[in-house]
């Protein structure tokens, strides 16, 4: 298991094979922070920023914050000279209090409200990707106010359908997302934009969904938005200078995933829009992409302990842990599958299939279905969930009201501390009693 599969860069087997990362036992993780924890590789962090930064030469290779987005995590990425796309006020907020410069960030989302998209131009965002007419016409009023121009970008619904989970799919013509390309919304978008004087259309964002292998998807979605600027340019006399082809490659989460490297990936983006660039004569534009899952996904850990083992004759062995859908909706939400391991302590039993399952009041709480684990699992094990750094700890619900687990970082034997656990003052903190 060590540094292979989903498993973070300098995953390691050490004293008695416990699962290190970044030089640290999990055990002595478990014992100074608790668990459930989410444990960062920061080293599979910043190699895989530079991986994207590498493997997309001269694009600005943006941090789609959704996938997991503290202010710690938002510094890191920023050092690494990633811009940020943020998609609520509530992520934007995250992102300057990180310091984060705000002209590097990129406000996303199908229902921004008046309040964050004032907050926007108030502090100057750097693109905002419109979504909707009534938000086209919202900006322009909010814009007229402050007396600013806004620079923006049309969200297109290309037409493209990635194949992957229904809900993670969004480039398919029926979306909730963006101007659907085929019913002749992104050209009414672009003239209606064009009467709207305080908003400057620089360019066209599709993103056409999340965990996608293979590269034919981002291909398509290159072809089809550069074809449609350059149809631009000739019907409507508009050469915009910037495309967003967002996010979505996959990951590794088990040993069955097979995703695309980051430099073939990009290899096969730059040279698409090279030749369409030169097919269309259309001039080189500034090229953005998207990452949350790739950035931060490989790079994390949970770490949970077993409370219960229950071995039903002829039918499954239940394991329970002690944290479960309230950490990690996906299995339960998606039917995602994440790779788990023994992490205490190394172990020569058979393997056997066991059902590993959280604490909630729930038959779908799920951590992984029919898992080969070692035979002797026991009570006070840790068991190390692969490949959670995205679109858990963001999706984290308080359900059952199970405070949130905390989330440290790891490098060289050192460990900082990202998030804090919650506590039970926490949980009731917004409480109102009624008497
Ligand atoms: N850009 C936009 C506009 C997006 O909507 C998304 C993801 C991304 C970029 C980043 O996509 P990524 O590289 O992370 O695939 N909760 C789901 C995933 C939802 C993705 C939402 N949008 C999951 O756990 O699989």
């Amino acid at each position: 298991m060590p540094g292979t599969g989903p498993w973070p860069l300098t995953a390691d087997r050490g004293d008695g094979g416990v699962l290190t990362i970044g030089g640290v036992a999990v055990t002595d993780l478990a014992r100074d922070h608790q668990t459930p924890l989410w444990v960062v590789d920061e080293a599979d962090l910043r190699e895989r920023c530079r991986r994207y930064v590498d493997g997309f030469p001269g694009v600005d290779v943006t941090y789609a914050s959704k996938a997991w987005c503290t202010v710690g995590l938002l510094q890191l990425v920023d050092e690494e000279g990633l811009l940020i796309d943020v998609a609520s006020g509530g992520e934007m907020h995250t992102a300057l209090l990180a310091g984060v410069d705000a002209a590097k960030l990129i406000f996303h989302g199908n229902n921004k409200s008046v309040e964050e998209l004032d907050r926007a131009l108030e502090v100057g965002v750097g693109r905002i990707v419109c979504d909707s007419f009534d938000e086209l016409d919202r900006l322009q009023a909010l814009a007229v106010a402050r007396d600013v121009v806004a620079k923006v970008w049309l969200r297109i619904t290309p037409g493209i359908d990635a194949h992957t989970h229904e809900y993670v799919r969004t480039g398919h013509d029926d979306a909730k997302f963006g101007f659907t390309l085929s019913l002749g919304l992104a050209d009414d978008a672009l003239l209606h934009a064009q009467k709207l004087d305080h908003l400057d259309v620089v360019g066209i964002h599709a993103h056409i969904g999340s965990q996608i292998f293979g590269t034919d998807p981002f291909i398509a979605n290159a072809e089809v938005t550069l074809d449609l600027m350059a149809r631009w340019r000739d019907e409507h006399g508009v050469t915009l200078t910037e495309l967003n082809l967002g996010g979505g490659m996959g990951i590794r989460y088990t040993h069955e995933d097979h995703p695309v490297e980051v430099a073939r990936y990009g290899k096969a983006v730059l040279e698409t829009v090279t030749e369409r660039c030169e097919a269309l004569d259309f001039p080189w534009p500034r090229l953005i992409v998207e990452p949350g899952r790739a950035i931060v996904g490989p790079s994390t850990i949970t770490l949970y302990e077993i409370g219960t083992v229950k071995p039903l004759p002829g039918l499954t062995t239940w394991v329970s842990v002690d944290g479960g859908m309230s950490d990690n909706i996906r299995p339960a939400l998606y039917d995602a599958e994440h790779e788990v391991a023994l992490a205490s302590r190394r172990s020569e039993a058979e393997p056997r299939s066991v059902t590993v399952v959280g604490k909630h009041c729930e038959s779908g709480d799920l951590v992984r279905e029919h898992a080969p684990l070692p035979g002797d699992l026991a009570v006070g094990d840790l068991l190390a969930v692969a490949a959670t750094g995205a679109y858990t700890a963001s999706m984290a619900s308080n359900y059952n009201r199970l405070p949130r687990p905390a989330a440290v970082m790891v490098k060289d034997g050192e460990v900082r501390e990202l998030v804090r656990r919650e506590t039970m003052e926490d949980l009731v903190r917004l409480d109102v009693p009624l008497r």
